[in-house]
């Protein structure tokens, strides 16, 4: 049994690689500051460090004790970035820095999220991890940034680490509500409570979706894989969907007919975007990802289901009368 440090483990992503990690017998310390994570996803039994990841002593202590740490706390916002670009930063670049300089002691390996943010707008598809990294954001320019200070990381102090570039994650547990979600948790939400959608520009462009479970298993997997070299590794299905077929197939798994509205493209919004998966699956030696209608339909479960945080998942169900 070790023992892991998970930045962002009341997040979406983190709740659901802290309920792994827990599920295999390791014991999960969580640091987070609950800025858009919830205690609700606080996994039974885990340890919440609650504050800062930018607070260079909390991280110290935090990883106190610890085996490895998976680095999952940010700002997960383009647009918070545009509004708070010093703000961001803080939270998505010194934090990860104080992160890779508390893992300096023990030379602890660090598995941290990237984004495909880094590549911007690409001419040529799918995205390799080699592509040209053009950021388009403060997000992703500070995403870059992490990759960058985990290669010194690597080189002037032996920290093994390991970035993956998620494309779009989708999965139960995010948050349909927020003014930041993303695509399939608003189609989800809206659909399954029978209410239209709204489709920017012509619906034709693309995205990647990744079923959270996959990305919970490359994280997984990566803690193995983190080296002083400081690899990269894209995290995506490497499946196009077009947001137009996206609403079909929500409406199906919901069992209505969609009603979609359109209305102009946004404003400086990539066309297409798609990664290639082979090298993260073949170093990472991941299976086939889950197919877009099963992640789907986890998603409109948990939806009808309330919407349950971690706890109220984890809570014996109550004996039949
Ligand atoms: P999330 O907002 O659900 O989780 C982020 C967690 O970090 C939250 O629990 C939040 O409270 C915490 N946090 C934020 N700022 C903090 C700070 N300064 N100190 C301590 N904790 C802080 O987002 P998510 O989708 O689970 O994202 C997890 C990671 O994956 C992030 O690093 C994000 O940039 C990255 N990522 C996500 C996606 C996606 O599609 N969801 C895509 C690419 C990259
Ligand atoms: C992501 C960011 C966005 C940022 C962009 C920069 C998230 C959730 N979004 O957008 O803030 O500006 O990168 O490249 O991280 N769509 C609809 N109807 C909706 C919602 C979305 O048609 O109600 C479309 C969008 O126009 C887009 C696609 O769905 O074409 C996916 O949108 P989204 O989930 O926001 O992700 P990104 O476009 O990748």
């Amino acid at each position: 049994m070790s023992t892991y440090l998970v930045t962002g483990g009341c997040g979406f992503i983190g709740s659901h690689l802290c309920a792994a990690l827990a599920a295999r017998g390791d014991r999960v310390r969580v640091l987070d500051d609950l800025s858009t994570g919830s205690p609700d996803n606080l996994v039974p039994g885990a340890e919440l460090m609650r504050g800062d990841v930018a607070d260079a002593a909390l991280v110290r202590r935090a990883m106190q004790g610890v085996s490895g740490c998976f680095h999952l706390a940010a700002i997960a916002s383009v647009e918070r970035g545009v509004q708070d670009w010093l703000g961001t930063h803080r939270a998505n670049l010194t934090g990860t820095i104080a992160v890779l300089d508390a893992a300096r002691p023990g030379r602890l390996p660090v598995v941290y999220a990237s984004s495909a943010a880094v590549y911007g707008d690409q001419a040529t598809l799918p995205i390799a991890e080699t592509a040209p990294r053009r950021p388009l954001s403060a997000y992703g320019a500070d995403k870059l940034g992490c990759e960058q200070h985990a290669l010194v990381a690597g080189v002037v102090h032996a920290i093994p680490t390991l970035g993956l570039r998620f494309f779009n994650v989708f999965g139960p547990r995010q948050d349909p509500r927020s003014p930041y979600s993303g695509v399939i948790s608003i189609f989800c939400d809206r659909l399954s409570r029978g209410e239209p959608v709204t489709v920017f520009g012509d619906g034709e462009q693309t995205r990647d979706f990744v079923f959270v479970a996959d990305v919970v298993a490359a994280l997984l997997a990566g803690m193995q894989a983190a080296s002083t070299e400081a690899p990269v590794l894209n995290v995506c299905s490497g499946r196009p969907t077009s947001v137009k077929l996206l609403a079909r197939t929500i409406a199906e798994v919901c069992g209505v007919a969609p009603v979609v509205n359109h209305q102009p493209a946004r404003s400086g919004e990539i066309r297409h975007s798609l990664g290639d998966p082979s090298r993260s699956r073949a170093l990472l030696g991941l299976g086939e990802p889950a197919g877009l209608g099963e992640g789907l339909q986890a998603v409109v479960a948990w939806l009808r289901a309330g919407r349950p945080g971690v706890t109220a998942e984890a809570r014996p169900a109550a004996p039949v009368r």
